[in-house]
């Protein structure tokens, strides 16, 4: 894939038809990404998009085969080994992945392109004249400029793909715990006033022995910023990797003047930061910590187990709460990671439905980080036709709580916790919350008193008014509605 990639790349600078097309279908893309309604048409045009960027050189280069040396024939079916290789291993990925491991899946994808980015670097470096960036084999120094901008690209490149490989396997729960020490924050600033020295000096001299101790600084680099960051910010990394996986590709894009990977690099880029930018706010963190890693350090995910009860819980049986949402007039769904786990929202649509036919008012409240990934709710509840009308965001339904008979609450946690406006030495002090305790009942469904994602108990489990239902999400659903 990598050797496809800079072919790609290279053939795709020479032809600039299909450029124009290429681009306004990968705008398109996103417009149509930023609502749920449109999010399929958006998926079948950067479909099309990437298809035409891809089809286009290749049928350029088997039109010229015939006339070519038999080295480029041989480079020709090496990009076509490495297409159908890659293009098979994807496919089987993606049919297999489940909901609940995409987010892992997504940041192994960002470390990839790092990775891309990476080697056509280390091509570019050992190989200028290959890339037309020298004007003769016996010339040797790249220009200030595209040293420039190959060190950026190489730096952003091994950044992105250190920190999305420690991402991946935190999120897989291989890398467990936080990288915490005294002074963590003066090394990185030292490693970085290295690394802004060493593409200073390297603009100047762009040999590989300054090449090579900045490929390595940025993998530290990558590797210290990801290291301290704990299990709620998260979600806020992954989306950021994200914009650096796209900043990498525009930075090579600069390198090897391709201007499909510059303008597609900065789209990816661009949306990556204006998201990281949205879920910083949803999770009240600043973005600046961030980007620079760890300074909203918390706990690291914990295993769910059983916690001994803080005080008394209210059990609750299916039965029961078949004739608690039978007397009640509002029902707010909020679902959670648990609802990803069970694969109960099929159950819980047709929970829904029958409440619905029963003159009960029936709403679903997303919290902009429930779930493993931004959106992980809403792409769930739209697989079981849940109808987008009564999907809210948390911040538009947050006042309804204190007016709703009854909150139902499906495998979510943290995103509940009042701990996050209650109490400053939290973990997720500051990240707004579903204020769902202020309902009539409070029906929460979940397999334990377990922590949630964050680590932290939930005092909601005890108030008056909350009644927990515990076992798996699908199977209480199904009881439920059998006993309605
Ligand atoms: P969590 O706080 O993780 O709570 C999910 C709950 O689901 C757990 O407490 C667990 O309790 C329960 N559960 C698990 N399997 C279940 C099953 N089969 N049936 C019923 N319940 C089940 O999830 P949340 O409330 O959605 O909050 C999201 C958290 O994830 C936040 O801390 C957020 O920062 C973090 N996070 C979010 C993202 C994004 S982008 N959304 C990415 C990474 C991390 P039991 O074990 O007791 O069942």
């Amino acid at each position: 894939m990598i050797s496809f990639l800079v072919h790609a790349a290279c053939f795709c600078g020479q032809v600039t038809t299909q450029l124009p097309v290429a681009l306004s279908l990968f705008i398109l893309t996103l417009r149509g990404l930023s609502s749920a309604k449109t999010a399929n048409r958006g998926n079948l045009l950067g479909m099309a998009g990437m298809l035409l960027v891809i089809a286009a050189p290749i049928l350029m280069a088997s039109r010229n085969l015939l006339f070519t040396k038999p080295s480029q024939m041989y480079f020709f079916y090496l990009t076509m080994c490495t297409l159908v290789c890659g293009g098979f291993i994807g496919y089987r990925v993606a049919k297999k992945v489940s909901m609940t491991a995409l987010p892992q899946l997504l940041a192994t994808f960002h470390s990839l392109v790092g990775l891309a980015a990476i080697f056509i670097a280390w091509a570019v470096q050992t190989s200028p004249y290959t890339f037309g960036l020298i004007g003769s084999p016996e010339e040797y120094f790249l220009s200030e400029i595209n040293a420039l901008e190959l060190a950026i690209g190489t730096v952003v490149g091994a950044i992105t793909f250190a920190g999305s490989l420690i991402a991946a396997g935190k999120l897989h729960g291989i890398i467990k715990g936080t990288l915490s020490y005294k002074g963590r924050k003066g090394v990185t600033l030292t490693l970085a006033l290295i690394l802004v020295l060493l593409i200073a000096f390297y603009t100047i001299c762009p040999c590989t022995h300054v090449f090579c101790p900045i490929l390595a600084i940025s993998l530290m680099l990558g590797y210290l910023l990801i290291m301290p960051v704990g299990g709620a910010d998260m979600p806020v990394i992954v989306s950021m990797l994200n914009s650096y996986s796209g900043w990498a590709a525009a930075g090579i894009g600069f390198t090897l003047n391709n201007i499909l990977l510059i303008v597609v690099g900065a789209l990816v880029g661009m949306s990556g930061a204006i998201l990281s930018s949205i879920m910083c706010k949803g999770m009240n963190r600043s973005i600046r910590s961030v980007i620079f890693g760890g300074a909203g350090a918390t706990t690291a995910p914990t295993c769910s187990g059983t916690t001994q009860p803080k005080g008394n819980v209210k059990l609750c049986s299916g039965e029961d709460a078949a004739i608690i949402l039978k007397n009640a007039s509002t029902v707010i769904v909020v679902p959670g990671y648990g609802m990803a786990v069970s694969q109960a929202q099929h159950a819980l649509r047709e929970l829904a439905e029958a409440l619905q036919n029963d003159d009960v008012t029936v709403k679903y409240a997303i919290h902009p980080v429930a779930g493993r990934m931004p959106g992980h709710m809403n792409v769930l509840l739209a697989e079981a036709n849940i109808p987008y009308e009564d999907v809210f965001e948390g911040g538009e339904i947050n006042r309804e709580f204190s007016t709703t008979d009854v909150v139902l609450v499906v495998g979510a946690n943290d995103i509940t916790n009042p701990a996050a406006k209650t109490d400053p030495t939290s973990p997720i002090y500051g990240m707004p919350v579903l204020d769902v305790g202020n309902a009539k009942t409070v029906l929460f469904i979940k397999r334990s008193l377990a922590a949630g994602y964050a680590g932290i108990d939930n005092d909601l489990f005890y108030k008056e008014n909350t009644m927990m239902l515990l076992g798996d999400a699908k199977k209480v659903l199904e009881t439920v509605l059998r006993s309605f």
